[in-house]
């Protein structure tokens, strides 16, 4: 998704500039730029290009520009293709900006103002610069504000004006912007990561409010011109990236990452026994009244209710929703304040997520946010949070935030049931050990990744595959097949085993690996008997067996042992070892394993 970063400083910018679009590139681009008010030129000078920052780093090295204040971004193509004219900044008469978001309605302000003519890209955010422009009477935030009424949907818009070249102008809808006095100055940009390190706290910039970035002053305006007061947030967690260490990918470095973070996420919330959430301030009288529960997410996370809502069924007896999130406006929800709205997110900005939440909770509900980036967008929309402690998740492929969201969830449900007079004592700790053996158990699947890329080289030259399962396997395998075909481009469909024969089995042949899961011992003997129907047509099949369970008369091409636990936590060696699997095709098969084509690590349009 789009990065944004805007610096004013005494000193010169570029380099920052540059370095912080770099933190930004996990969100995921095809092309970046900035704009700068040249100290030599006396003018705003834009470099841009498709391609990456590394690239736009050799065009400014060739290209010299200097400057104390400058504007830059990572574009994400919704708009037109990826290209140098379409690469943001964009700068039309005395205007130069760059934008996050979607602009619904840019034709019709073309045509309306007759800006065609202005016009070079095929993007709509040129529009709005063409459109600031035509209104431009020489009072920026007026300018803005008149222009920002005629906008239709999500933007975050980072301004400079050729007559204010110390001054940064900033606006947002949705899309967010935070802002931070740093040492040399001030700066704005997507999400925090940007800031590397050099504030330690930050401002989120409140909608349709104005923010001035002023090399000493960072000031903002409401939608009456008057000057308010900024909320500042702490900085309290590491957002500086330690890099990939000895690891060739980011990817493999989070899935080995795992156990130690999960054992952050769960330390504070599990003690002698008890499941406890007070460091969250979640009360337990919203877990004993609620009467539904709904869980509002997207891709991976999404799958975190997936499996949980089995959790949910067999310990807490209760049907929980589990909507894609970018459905759940248009599908009438039944909500109500006695509902408790779960908003899974890893970044905490992707705007599907974002929009459902503030949605049902205008319809009453309470909610509650998973999240691992803290200070996000849906962090603060959230009546409460339980941050995970996975760390920076810089691979586009969700893994360690997935499983860390995952020990949240249960321990969620745990306290739940505590509450709700479901756990006696002895149950309650029981749950509480199985929960802290999690990162044991999945250290034990990371122990044997060399077998796991044994297999994986089985899948090299595959094109489709499927992944076969029934109940709690059935849901654990859609985030395997999730990860496996969006960083290998295998096309990848997980399927309820018992539900395979009723069509899709006409797709099984030899060419079609399918791996099985059989970790839940009540459906051994049926989920065995459908990976005999997909043998007799011919299909590989690989078995993620629990190795407790008897597979005698069974012959798979692989067998991988998973490590003993109830069944109902073997969701989490259980994803460790398909996240591994999906990760050797991948590097095996030479693609770029962090950075997957199309996709955006946060996905801020909808
Ligand atoms: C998962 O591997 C993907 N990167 C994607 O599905 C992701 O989980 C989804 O976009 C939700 O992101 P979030 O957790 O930051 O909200």
């Amino acid at each position: 998704m789009c990065g944004i970063v805007g610096y004013t400083a005494k000193q010169a910018v570029e380099k920052r500039i540059l370095d912080s679009l770099e933190l930004l590139e996990y969100r995921g681009y095809d092309s970046a730029g900035l704009a700068l008010f040249d100290t030599d030129t006396e003018q705003v000078e834009v470099r841009k290009c498709a391609g990456r920052v590394s690239d736009l780093r050799d065009l400014c090295g060739r290209e010299a520009v200097h400057g104390l204040c400058g504007i830059g971004h990572t574009r994400w193509a919704t708009h037109g293709g990826v290209s140098d004219e379409n690469a943001h900044p964009h700068r039309v008469g005395c205007v130069t900006l760059v934008h996050n978001g979607i602009i619904e309605n840019f034709e019709e302000i073309k045509d309306h103002y007759g800006l065609g003519q202005y016009l070079f890209s095929q993007t709509d955010t040129e529009v709005v610069a063409a459109l600031i422009n035509s209104f431009y009477n020489g009072h920026p935030r007026e300018t803005i504000r008149r222009a920002v009424r005629c906008l239709k949907g999500t933007f975050a818009l980072v301004i400079m004006f050729d007559d204010h070249p110390d001054v940064i102008y900033a606006v947002r809808n949705v899309s967010p912007i935070v802002a931070a006095y740093i040492p040399s100055g001030t700066m704005l940009a997507s999400d925090v990561a940007a800031l590397g390190g050099q504030a330690d706290r930050y401002i989120v910039v409140p909608e349709y409010t104005i923010v001035e970035l002023h090399k000493s002053a960072i000031l903002l305006y409401d939608e009456a011109d008057r000057r308010i007061e900024p909320e500042y947030y702490d900085i309290d967690w590491d957002t500086t990236r330690d890099g990939k260490g000895n690891y060739p990918f980011y990817m493999e470095k989070e899935i080995m990452e795992q156990p130690d973070t999960i054992r952050r996420t769960l330390a504070g919330r599990i003690k002698d026994g008890h499941i406890s959430l007070e460091k969250d301030g979640v009360p337990d009288q919203l877990l004993a009244d609620c009467q539904r529960i709904c869980v509002v997410a997207c891709g991976t996370a999404m799958h975190v209710g997936q499996l949980g809502s089995e959790l949910v069924r067999k310990i807490l007896h209760m049907h929980m929703d589990v909507e894609y999130a970018s459905e759940f406006m248009y599908m009438d929800p039944v909500i109500d304040e006695k509902t408790l709205v779960l908003a899974i997110s890893q970044s905490g900005e992707t705007i599907d997520t974002l929009e459902a939440l503030k949605y049902a909770r205008r319809l009453g509900a309470r909610s509650i946010g998973i999240i691992n980036v803290r200070g996000s967008s849906i962090a603060r929309e959230s009546d409460y949070v339980m941050y995970t402690d996975a760390g920076p998740e810089i691979a586009v492929a969700s893994t360690k935030a997935y499983t860390n969201q995952l020990a949240a969830f249960y321990a969620l449900i745990g306290r739940m049931a505590v509450v709700r007079g479901i756990f006696d004592r002895e149950q309650e700790r029981e749950y509480a050990e199985n929960l802290l053996q999690v990162p044991d158990k999945i250290q034990l699947v990371l122990n044997r990744r060399a077998e796991i890329h044994k297999i994986a080289r089985s899948l090299l030259e595959a094109k489709d595959a499927f992944m076969i399962g029934r109940g709690m396997d059935y849901s654990i395998l859609l985030e395997g097949a999730l990860k496996l075909k969006e960083v290998s481009y295998i096309h990848t469909e997980a399927y309820a085993s018992g539900e395979l024969k009723h069509g899709t089995i006409a797709l099984i042949t030899q060419e079609t690996p399918v791996i099985a899961a059989v970790t839940q011992d009540d459906l051994r003997d049926k989920e065995l008997s459908n990976i005999r129907e997909v043998q007799s047509r011919g299909a590989s099949v690989t078995l993620l067996l629990r190795e407790d369970i008897a597979a005698d008369g069974i012959d798979c091409d692989y067998i991988f042992q998973l490590p003993q636990m109830p069944s109902l936590f073997m969701g989490f060696p259980a994803s460790a070892a398909l996240q591994l699997l999906a990760y050797y095709v991948s590097s095996d098969r030479g693609l770029d394993v962090d950075k997957p084509r199309n996709l955006a690590k946060v996905v801020t349009v909808e």
